[in-house]
């Protein structure tokens, strides 16, 4: 399945031939770099190059590109695979660009990341919203219900595609066999945002993957769950409903003509990974991410989601969330402590913090974490702090009414003004806390008090902004 020679094989090559680079990049093999940059990177800086003729192209791909893109679509079950050097936001723009007509209806949860936000501008589409709900017990978002999906296909014919972010941030994954059978009845398009996971479909212990459940396109990003490198990711198409030349057309118009082929062959070399020992790797870290759970389980005042809690909803047990509440901790505060103990999680909101487990979760190095998570737990045990108080509705995300489509509010004219005066507003632009990247706000929305309080609140609890102009919201840009 992978004899094909890599395109990390043909870079490798060109370091060994020596060639002299009268080409870009400037930095000339490193020659030209920063002492510090040739201090971090070393050697690596001899194969940044950039050469389409030699290493392939990704506009036009015939050969090391072409292979591997073959092979991605073979191990994820696709009829095409594109490789993305910009993130699942490049996948995801050119899925929207690539399946609808300017001016036409889809469906989406409001808790779609921002890329997805930023498809809707380029794509020129009118965003339909269902909402997530809200998973109580552990004051984060659920995930869309298929019966969500079918009434409003059912109550607006003209909603011509669905798009579902699943599994979500937390690993709720949606039902997508139900969502599938349900658009394709009404003749529209189901597209996957899978960004977090490019791991699924490998191992019955995870959801099954959303091209097997009938999803027309999928955006995934390898960089998370497997073993590409950041920014690297997917876009898998099956052909039938959706139009394959079209969707990739939308992956070159939105692409770089100077693709970093580190990220290219990392994409090629974590997909080969995958076809080789794809269920070893998702049942390696199903195994990893189970004993982190168990250690935390046993501990007093700690609770971990689970399969039961997230009923019912799949999820995928590699993402642990850690509910803080009852240690009277909010989720930035345990992420902190955690920090001081040599220890990063993915994401910390108000009440959790998130421990992304994948195959590279392996050895003493991960025992060692593991022991370390423990004891800062048991530490904030017996800090002996009272319960938080419940989250109040202000803590889940607001439902802005939109006024504006977000392609119109981007392009009319707009102004910076204080945030004390914003009430009442059209914004135009998004607002996001990063991570998870879930605009509270997008462009063509009105500014409600509910808005300002959800930012409030989160701005007060130490999460960052990200996406405004003004990161620190003294200001908004809003619709003139
Ligand atoms: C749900 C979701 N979709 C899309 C993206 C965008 O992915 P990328 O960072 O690979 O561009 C992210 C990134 O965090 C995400 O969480």
């Amino acid at each position: 399945m992978t004899e094909e020679p890599s395109l990390l094989e043909a870079m490798e090559r060109y370091k060994k031939e020596e060639v002299y680079p009268f080409h870009t990049p400037g930095h000339k093999g490193g020659r030209g770099a920063s002492p510090s940059l040739r201090r971090l990177l070393g050697s690596a800086l001899a194969v940044d190059v950039s050469l389409t003729d030699e290493l392939d192209d990704i506009h036009s791909p015939a050969s090391y590109l072409a292979a591997g893109q073959k092979l991605a679509a073979k191990v994820y079950g696709a009829d095409a695979a594109f490789f993305s050097p910009n993130g699942t936001t490049q996948a995801i723009e050119a899925m929207l660009l690539g399946a609808f007509e300017p001016g036409e209806k889809i469906l989406l949860p409001r808790n779609a990341h921002r890329s997805v936000a930023a498809g809707l501008i380029l794509a020129g589409l009118q965003p339909v919203y269902v909402q997530p709900g809200f998973l109580a017990s552990f004051s984060l978002p659920a995930q869309v219900k298929a019966e969500t999906v079918a009434a409003a296909l059912a109550a607006d014919k003209k909603i011509k595609g669905v798009l579902v972010t699943s599994p979500s941030y937390y690993g709720l994954a949606a039902d997508l066999r139900a969502i599938a059978a349900c658009c394709h009845r009404h003749g529209a398009l189901l597209l996957a945002d899978e960004a977090h996971g490019a791991h699924l479909g490998f191992s019955p212990k995870l959801p099954p993957s959303a091209l097997a459940c009938g999803a027309d396109i999928s955006a995934q990003s390898t960089h998370k769950s497997l073993s590409a490198l950041t920014q690297a990711s997917l876009l898998l198409v099956k052909k039938g409903r959706a139009d394959v030349n079209r969707v990739a057309a939308a992956m070159s118009l939105l692409g770089t003509t100077s693709p970093n082929y580190y990220l290219l062959a990392s994409l090629d070399e974590a997909v080969r990974q995958a076809a080789q020992k794809g269920r070893a790797m998702a049942e390696a870290a199903v195994e990893a991410a189970e004993s982190l759970r168990q250690s935390l389980a046993a501990l007093p005042g700690v609770k971990v989601l689970t399969k039961e809690a997230a009923a019912p909803f799949a999820l995928d047990v590699t993402k642990v969330t850690v509910n803080c509440a009852a240690l009277g901790y909010t989720g930035p505060e345990a992420a902190a402590a955690l920090r001081k103990e040599k220890v990063a999680v993915e994401l910390a909101d108000r009440e959790n913090v998130l421990f992304w487990v994948t195959a590279g979760d392996v050895g003493p190095a991960f025992a060692a974490a593991v022991e370390r998570i423990v004891a800062c737990f048991k530490n904030l045990a017996a800090a002996g702090r009272a319960h938080l108080p419940p989250a109040g509705a202000e803590w889940q995300l607001p439902q802005p009414e939109v006024l504006l489509s977000p392609r119109e509010a981007f392009y009319a004219p707009q102004e910076s003004l204080p945030w004390e005066k914003v009430s009442g507003r059209i914004s135009g632009e998004a607002v996001s806390f990063y991570p998870p990247g879930i605009p509270v706000l997008l462009p063509g929305e009105k500014v409600t008090g509910e808005v300002a309080a959800y930012c409030e609140k989160h701005l007060a609890l130490g999460l960052k902004v990200s996406g405004p102009r003004d990161a620190s919201l003294a200001t908004l840009r809003v619709i003139r």
